[in-house]
């Protein structure tokens, strides 16, 4: 039987691109997220490239209920889920105080309550079929508060946490739970972003993110040069160097 994964936020970037990986290897495939037609379209290219089977599922993981709904026909469909990746996530530059509250909420509903909430309703179904393995997606930007992105920060980190404890948890289960935290891959989620240090093209993105997944790991930043090395540094680097420039005081002739 060939095996199976489940893929939130499929649509576009990372979450596209693994859905094409592991067509490519001849997994099933299931593509979730809000954007139904372009999962239609991309279900139909999965099969082209070999995937074993597809199926592509209307989800918001913002609207938590219809998340096992969704997980379910992919175990009634494939007979069970391998892998679950909660790949779902937004990222808006938003400043604190300035009137942003609805996006800094739909920041934490989809990056950290919207994971969380795919890995509760996926971990008990992993347990009942005998195994599998859990992915979540995190960020680098977890690892320190970055300005304007204190929402994504607080909610990358969260996410960080979370599996962190789910790890210690299923210890003694066959349970993988694997955390890839990316730096700057070349996706919509960053393409207005001015300055994106070490960004990768996209296809390289999703080819590393597969084999991590394929192979199992624990923890790991994509890529891993440079960031291996400056992820855990960040959060020791005085809070002046991450400081935007202040914006220079108008005068009452300006
Ligand atoms: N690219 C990077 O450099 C980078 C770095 C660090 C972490 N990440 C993380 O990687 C993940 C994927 O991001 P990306 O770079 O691939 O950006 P992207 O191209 O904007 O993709 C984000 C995906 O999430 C889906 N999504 C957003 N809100 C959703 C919701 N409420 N319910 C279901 N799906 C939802 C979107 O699909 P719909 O709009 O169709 O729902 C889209 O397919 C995110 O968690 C992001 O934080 C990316």
């Amino acid at each position: 039987m060939a095996k199976s994964i489940f893929i939130t936020g499929a649509s576009s970037g990372l979450g596209e691109a693994l859905a094409l990986e592991f067509a490519r290897r001849g997994y099933a495939v299931a593509v979730a997220g809000r954007r139904i037609d372009r999962l239609e379209a991309l279900a139909a290219r999965l099969l082209e490239l070999g995937a074993a089977a597809a199926l592509s599922l209307e989800l918001d993981v913002t609207n938590f209920d219809t998340i096992d709904p969704a997980l379910e026909r992919a175990v009634r469909e494939f007979g069970r889920l391998d892998v679950v990746v909660a790949n779902a996530g937004v990222g808006y530059s938003l400043p604190v105080g300035r009137g942003k509250f609805e996006l800094v909420r739909r920041t934490i509903d989809t990056d950290l309550t919207g994971a969380i909430a795919t890995i509760e309703h996926a971990l008990p179904r992993l347990r009942a079929q005998g195994g599998g393995q859990i992915v979540a997606i995190t960020s680098v930007a977890g690892s320190r508060g970055l300005p304007f992105m204190g929402a994504y920060s607080a909610a990358k980190a969260g996410l960080h946490r979370y599996v962190q404890a789910l790890r210690a948890e299923v210890r003694h289960e066959p349970i993988v739970v694997t955390e890839l935290a990316p730096g700057y891959i070349d996706t919509d989620i960053n393409r207005g972003v001015p300055n994106r240090p070490f960004v990768i093209p996209l296809e390289r993105g999703g080819a590393i993110l597969a084999r991590l997944i394929e192979r199992g790991v624990g923890h790991r930043y994509v890529p891993s040069w440079p960031w291996t090395l400056i992820a855990p540094l960040m959060k020791f680097v005085p809070a002046a160097l991450f400081a935007p420039r202040p914006r220079k005081a108008r005068t009452s002739q300006e």
